[in-house]
């Protein structure tokens, strides 16, 4: 006999205790994989992560006095938006940031695509109404450090993710191009590093928003340097490996390896059962 019970009476196939509660050991697993997969999304750092959160009140009052003198008459005097310009709730301060950053805001004449051209504002000035935008209700930071980060980034792999996603709109050389309707994919050669960042996470205009979850901070940092490397170089060379990017490899391997583990324990224990 393998096991014992306390009470002396013989024991009843099954009645061990970890025998009758087999999700909860599941529910452990799972919960323990959890565990592991929040610990790792947490290491990898983030430019927009990095952010600063806390703004002070005096920048953010700042900030809605700015908003209602030069921007309230179309986007609302709440930011809630008019007939002549969009909500800006969950736009974030990394779309005022690029909005205003590039001088595309203020729009001067409503109806067309906005121009990048000299801002209007001082940095500080953008700040603060990016700080007033994002205290409204949140959406996207501006994303910092992107000028330091980007240099350490996947060359090749940045190529690679261009091609696949931004190509088509900017052209292989990122000059640009004209897409329906009149409107035009403008040229990536004059564009900082931050704004290029803020472009792929708030889309504007016809562009496709490129979340987190759609291009990692990595592959970000890796098509800006990508960019940044045709500017000075038209023909970097670099072979593309055809790879979707180091860390969605990782998961995929890891996903699969867990589902393994899983399924080979479910299946020792139902054969265990059947044994018995
Ligand atoms: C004359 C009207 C007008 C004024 C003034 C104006 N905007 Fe806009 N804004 C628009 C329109 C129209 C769009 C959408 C079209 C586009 O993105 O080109 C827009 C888009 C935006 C977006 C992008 C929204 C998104 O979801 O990504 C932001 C951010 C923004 N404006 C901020 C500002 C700020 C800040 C100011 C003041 C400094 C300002 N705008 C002034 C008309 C205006
Ligand atoms: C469907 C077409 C389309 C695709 C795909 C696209 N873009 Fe854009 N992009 C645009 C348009 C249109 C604008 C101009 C928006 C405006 O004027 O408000 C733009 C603007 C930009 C800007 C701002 C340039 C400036 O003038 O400061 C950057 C940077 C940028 N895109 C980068 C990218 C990157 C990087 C990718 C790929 C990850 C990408 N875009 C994919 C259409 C596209």
């Amino acid at each position: 006999m393998r096991s014992r019970s306390a009470a002396g009476t013989p024991p009843r196939p099954g009645s061990r205790p970890w025998r009758r509660r087999p999700f909860s050991r599941y529910a452990l697993l799972l919960l323990a994989l959890v565990a592991v997969g929040g610990f790792y999304a947490g290491v990898q750092s983030s430019p927009q992560a990095d952010a600063a959160q806390g703004a002070s009140k005096a920048q953010i009052d700042q900030g809605r006095e700015l908003f209602q003198t030069s921007c309230a008459s179309c986007h609302g005097i709440n930011g809630q938006g008019t007939s002549t310009g969009p909500s800006l709730y969950g736009a974030g301060a990394a779309a005022v940031d690029f909005q205003v950053g590039t001088g595309r805001m203020p729009l001067s004449q409503p109806g067309a695509q906005a121009h990048s051209k000299a801002p209007r504002f001082t940095q500080a000035q953008i700040d603060a109404i990016a700080a007033y935008i994002q205290s409204l209700s949140g959406g996207p930071d501006i994303p910092r450090g992107v000028d330091q980060k980007y240099s350490d980034a996947d060359l090749a792999a940045g190529g690679q993710l261009f091609r696949a996603n931004c190509m088509q709109c900017h052209n292989f050389a990122g000059e640009g191009g004209a897409l329906s309707n009149g409107k035009y994919a403008p040229a990536l050669t004059t564009s900082t590093s931050t704004h290029m960042y803020e472009a792929m996470l708030t889309g504007p205009e016809n562009m496709p928003v490129f979340s987190d979850q759609t291009l990692t901070p990595d592959e970000k940092l890796s098509i800006i340097k990508y960019v940044k490397t045709i500017k000075s170089d038209p023909n970097p060379g670099g072979h593309g490996l055809g790879r979707i990017g180091p860390v969605s490899e990782g998961l995929v391997a890891w996903l699969v390896g867990i589902g393994v583990c899983v399924v080979a324990a479910m299946w020792i224990t139902a054969k265990k059962k059947q044994e018995d």
